[in-house]
């Protein structure tokens, strides 16, 4: 995992080498000083009368010496900060890209939301911790190591003090920490689900208040932050021990300092420098331990972020391209033959079973069926949004998992049940359909639509800035800008899943006109609810539980099958408003 996440460093190498190799000298800056501050005091202050000259040069020594700290201090940083936030943004883009190759059933598996909080909190965690390690996992040891040195160099008897001290305090931490990982683990998971539940709430909050519902929310995440603030507590409550312990620790060392030290002082066996210059390593030796013990929760918290990471970088998109792929799409016609398809592979849970249907090139076919008939499952195959579990499903003649992927849904233009308009001008959201198409082309699409006829009573017309989701436009100006943006790629075939629900009669009539007159050899698919919407069509599919319960025309259809028949009297004759 480390090593799949490192290759995302790139060209932030440099950097990654830069921070600690500079650290390395701040550091050596930082624990040379009490080392010339303990000759200075001996040799320039206590011998005789005092040594003016050595005081000044090792002053200026110490000056320089705290200046490069300083410089090797703040470039070390600085390229800590530009690593990390490489690494992040090179995480990013490949997260991203990844998961814009995925099929629906990738995204099935993570689920949006999830995906969202991947791409950005997850990763922040990854380069905060990587900003660190760069800096103290490099700092930290070396402290301790070169602080020994110094104060053995110093004074050896004395310095053993550390030898017990060191032990005890890094047995203490490990303690403290092997302890509080389980807690940070689950904390996690459950900032997980809050952000999950934040996602779902914001995206959906006209729902939300639509229902009233925001009692209910507010309670659901009151209850999950109670629950993330125990588990932090608990963790905290190991966590808090960890400063007292070191205190007590550096007090005693500290005191025994003071005490042996002070005899050797006085019996001369010490010099006073000596002695003060090792009171600076105790806390330095000690600060260490301490960084690497915020390193290692640092540590543990991060993981778990990594791990969810590189399950995405990891995760094979399952739609790939067959190896020779087949790059012209012939006709429209489409043939289903015994077409099985599941959700869930493995399970015997099929959506569809046993389909049998042939479409002509050119086409109208309109499909019908109760909620959950799988409608929408049934057409998102012909693109390929799903791979077909069984049978074979051919569109122009050569099965669709031949095809390269872009070619194929190059000629299949589909307008998704729950279709969307992104954030942009008309203009902008119509070159979604296609990059090159000019102005004219756009309004003979909006036209084709019935879309041009509120576009041009807009101030802005084509301009007009639609806001993020669509917020901004009716439903059944929403669904009619879809479909231009759907004609627009000219495809060999067009389904439309629902896509004239919010659309009055007249106009979807209009539409159906205007299909038949001006795209004659584009095979057309619609979905609908209303039977007007499908009754003029060239074959009519009846579906119910996932198999065909009917094929023909609306006299056929009318005449032989049951099903038909009930959803067209209820309709037509029952004086529903839609059909009247
Ligand atoms: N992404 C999915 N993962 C798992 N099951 C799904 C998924 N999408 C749909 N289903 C299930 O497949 C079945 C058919 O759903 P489908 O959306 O095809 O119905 P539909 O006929 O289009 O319904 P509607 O008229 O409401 O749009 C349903 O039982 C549904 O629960
Ligand atoms: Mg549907």
């Amino acid at each position: 995992m480390i090593k799949k996440l490192a290759s995302y460093i790139g060209k932030y190498k440099k950097n990654t080498i830069l921070a600690p190799v500079l650290m390395i000298m701040e550091v050596l800056m930082d624990t040379m000083i009490p080392y010339i501050m303990a000759m200075m005091i001996n040799n320039g202050l206590e011998k005789g009368n005092g040594d003016l000259d050595y005081v000044i040069r090792t002053g200026v020594l110490m000056l320089v010496m705290s200046f490069g700290g300083l410089f090797f201090g703040v470039t070390s940083g600085m390229n800590a900060a530009i690593a990390s936030t490489g690494l992040a943004r090179n995480l990013r883009k490949a997260l991203f890209s990844k998961v814009q190759g995925f099929s629906f059933e990738n995204i099935d598996k993570f689920s949006s939301s999830s995906l969202i909080t991947r791409l950005t909190s997850d990763v922040t965690n990854v380069q905060n911790t990587f900003q660190m390690i760069i800096r103290m996992c490099v700092r930290a040891p070396l402290m301790m190591v070169f602080a020994l040195i110094m104060a053995f160099r110093l004074n050896a008897k004395l310095a053993s003090l550390f030898v017990i001290a060191v032990p005890v305090l890094a047995v203490a931490l490990y303690f403290i920490i092997t302890n509080v990982h389980g807690f940070f683990k689950q904390m996690f998971k459950e900032i997980d689900n809050l952000n999950n539940d934040v996602q779902e709430n914001l995206l959906n909050i006209r729902t939300v208040k639509a229902y009233v519902r925001e009692s209910y929310e507010i309670d659901k995440f009151e209850k999950i932050t109670a629950k993330i603030s125990g588990i932090a507590v608990k963790a905290e409550k190991i966590m808090v021990i960890q400063m007292p312990i070191m205190m007590f620790v550096v007090n005693a060392i500290n005191v025994l300092l003071s005490l042996i030290g002070g005899k050797f002082a006085i019996s001369g066996e010490v010099e006073i420098g000596t002695l003060n210059s090792l009171f600076t390593y105790t806390m330095q030796i000690l600060m260490s331990l301490m960084m690497v013990s915020f390193i290692l929760v640092m540590l543990v918290m991060s993981i778990a972020s990594a791990e969810r990471i590189t399950e995405v970088l990891n995760e094979e998109s399952t739609l790939t391209n067959p190896e020779n792929p087949v790059m012209e799409v012939k006709d429209g016609s489409i043939k289903f033959e015994h077409v099985n398809f599941a959700y869930e592979k493995g399970e015997d849970k099929n959506v569809l079973t046993d389909i049998n249907i042939d479409i002509k090139s050119g086409q109208t076919v309109g499909i019908i069926g109760g909620t959950g008939s799988s409608k929408s499952t049934l057409v998102q195959l012909i693109p390929r949004l799903y791979d077909i579990t069984l049978g074979s499903l051919k569109v122009g003649g050569v099965d669709v998992r031949d095809y390269d992927m872009h070619v194929l849904r190059d000629a299949v233009s589909m307008v998704l049940q729950k279709n969307q308009v992104f954030s942009g001008s008309v203009t902008a959201n119509m070159h979604w359909g296609d990059e090159t198409a000019t102005q004219e082309e756009i309004k003979r699409a909006c036209d084709l639509a019935c879309a041009s006829e509120f576009i041009e009573q807009w101030d802005d017309g084509y301009d007009y800035m639609i806001e993020q989701g669509g917020n901004n436009v009716s439903g059944g100006q929403k669904q009619r800008l879809c479909i231009a943006r759907a004609l627009l790629k000219k495809p060999k075939i067009l389904i439309l899943d629902d896509s004239t629900s919010a659309v009055d009669m007249k106009t979807d009539a209009m539409i159906r006109e205007a299909f038949k007159n001006e795209i004659p050899d584009t095979t057309k698919i619609i979905i609908a609810q209303r039977i007007a919407s499908v009754m003029d069509s060239d074959m009519i599919i009846v579906l119910e539980e996932g198999r065909v319960a009917g094929i023909g025309t609306h006299d056929e259809l009318y005449k032989n099958n049951e099903i038909y028949r009930e959803v067209y009297d209820s309709q037509v004759k029952g004086g529903d408003d839609d059909a009247a």
